[in-house]
């Protein structure tokens, strides 16, 4: 690959070919337990940062960060029910960026038009916190399965890492990883600490497999020992364009969900929901609990020995940007050279004045928008249910113990 192609498919920023794509579909920027009624976020999201409020009535506004007339940031604004006001001057903003007030000037309605900020939409669904910073008119946020589903208990983890998103997505469409990297080197690294590590992971890939839908790219593989019949070849599991991954088997669904803070950052969630075994009803949550995911420790060590702190190993030791111009590409990487064909495409489409793949304008269609996902992972029934719990970031979630019992492990 050139390292125009390269640009051209790693930047997000603001007029970019990558950054307008993007710029078509919505990001979570917070989850909602994060944003009391009358407090602020600071938000960096596509290289713009923000602030992200939520008035006392519940409304939420998305800003941009520093004032219009000093610079001054609104991320320690005051928020009432008529919007944010600047913590220097008092100047008053309400959540479309209009500006209401400059206590310290007469009335002058020309003023406070030169005076508005770029605002934003934002809006909240299962637990997460959206923004739209596309143009107008906003596509729907998708109601997405599990953002949706009812009877389940969920959680949402969460880790900032330093890498471009673009390295993250292209390892959802690298299926051999998993026996090298899942399978061999987590073996290897849980032996020398004396842990056990159940074989999994480790079968070996005899066939993988990519068809693009409506959504993205199903992802297929037959492993040593299967065939074509099994759900990890017959079903698969997606990768939801631009920025998803849905993963999980029987009684765990999750969406990787991974946002370009900017260039080099990227914010990656875990959102998951734990469907009960027959007949338990899950309990009720009055809010989604949100939980950090280590993938460093106190001496700035990779923590490698569970199955996402390896994939955050490999996404940050590729660089901030992986040089593509050094890369050796093979027939095991046809789901990345598919996945790049793909956002170019869709960049096309975006300046041919055309929505991109995945854009739901129709309510009619955004009721419920179901994916297929594997059941039986691997064909491991409960014994892998109940490992991939402890040999993941799942290990971390302070509803360990209600998720291992409501998924009848415990
Ligand atoms: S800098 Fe915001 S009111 Fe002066
Ligand atoms: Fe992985």
């Amino acid at each position: 690959m050139n390292g125009e192609k390269q640009e051209r498919l790693t930047r997000v920023g603001p007029g970019t070919a990558m950054g307008e794509l993007l710029r078509r579909y919505w990001f979570p920027v917070a989850a909602s337990i994060e944003l009391t009624a009358g407090t602020t976020r600071a938000v960096r999201l596509l290289t713009e940062d923000l602030v992200l409020f939520r008035q006392p009535d519940g409304r939420l506004g998305l800003v941009q960060r520093n004032c219009s007339h000093r610079n001054a940031s609104l991320q320690c604004g005051l928020v009432d029910d008529e919007g944010i006001s600047c913590p220097y001057h008092g100047w008053k903003f309400d959540s479309r960026g209009n500006c209401l007030r400059m206590p310290a000037e007469a009335d002058n309605p020309k003023l406070l038009e030169r005076a508005r900020i770029r605002a934003y939409r934002a809006e909240e669904l299962g637990g997460l916190i959206f923004a739209y910073l596309g143009p107008e008119p906003a596509p729907l946020l998708p109601r997405y399965d599990l953002f949706v589903w009812d009877n389940v208990l969920r959680d949402i983890g969460m880790a900032t890492i330093p890498c471009n998103w673009l390295q993250i997505m292209e390892n959802s469409v690298d299926p051999t990883h998993v026996e090298w990297l899942h399978g061999h080197h987590l073996t290897g690294v849980r032996d020398a600490n004396r842990q056990s590590t159940p074989g999994w992971y480790k079968r070996h890939h005899t066939e993988i497999g990519f068809d693009v839908f409506d959504y993205g790219i199903v992802k297929r593989r037959v492993l040593e020992g299967g065939s074509r019949e099994d759900e990890d070849w017959q079903t698969g599991h997606p990768l939801i364009f631009p920025v998803m991954l849905r993963v999980g088997t029987r009684g765990q669904h999750r969406f990787q969900i991974r946002v370009p803070v900017d260039d080099t950052t990227t914010r990656h969630y875990w959102y998951s929901c734990y469907k009960p075994v027959d007949g338990i009803d899950a309990p009720v949550q009055r809010e989604v609990p949100v939980y950090e995911v280590p993938w460093q420790d106190e001496q700035e060590n990779f923590i490698v020995d569970y199955v996402d702190g390896g994939d955050i190993m490999v996404w940050v030791s590729q660089g901030a940007i992986t040089d593509r111009t050094k890369e050796l590409l093979v027939s095991s990487d046809q789901g990345i050279t598919l996945l790049r064909r793909l956002l170019l495409e869709q960049v096309d489409r975006v300046q041919a004045g055309e929505d991109p793949m995945g854009v739901i304008r129709d309510e009619a269609d955004n009721q419920c928008i179901t994916f297929a996902q594997e059941f039986n992972k691997f064909s491991g029934g409960d014994a892998f249910l109940r490992e991939a719990i402890e040999l993941s970031h799942v290990r971390y979630s302070p509803l360990k113990e209600q998720i291992i019992k409501l998924l009848g492990q415990g």
